[in-house]
């Protein structure tokens, strides 16, 4: 296995707290700020196709917008359904103000 931390953006550059989608090959991430903490899950609904961060961000929890499955963005767990299957996670760091990502091959 290798670790491999990926680069997404400058934690400067994000404009507050919420949710932002990115593309690291084909791989689809969501990254969440909350209170100054960087999460980050896949993107994709573990339900059927739609985009996490088309949804809805409160209180750490993310609702896919198209059944309303809701996750805690800092564990992939399900807290309400139809969804059953949690959302991976990914570990996140920031370094010298970059926001990290790792993603494992
Ligand atoms: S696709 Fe997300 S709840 Fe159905």
């Amino acid at each position: 296995m290798t670790v491999n931390w990926i680069g997404l953006c400058r934690l400067d550059d994000l404009p507050g707290d919420g949710m932002y989608a990115y593309e690291v090959g084909s791989k689809k991430l969501a990254v969440y700020l909350l209170d100054g903490k960087v999460y980050a899950t896949d993107n994709v609904c573990t339900h059927a196709f739609a985009l996490l961060t088309d949804g809805w961000l409160e209180d750490g929890l993310v609702e896919c917008p198209l059944h309303g499955a809701q996750f805690d963005v800092t564990t992939g767990a399900v807290v309400r359904g139809p969804a059953d299957c949690a959302v991976p996670v990914f570990e996140t760091r920031i370094r010298d103000g970059l926001i990290e990502v790792r993603i494992d091959d």
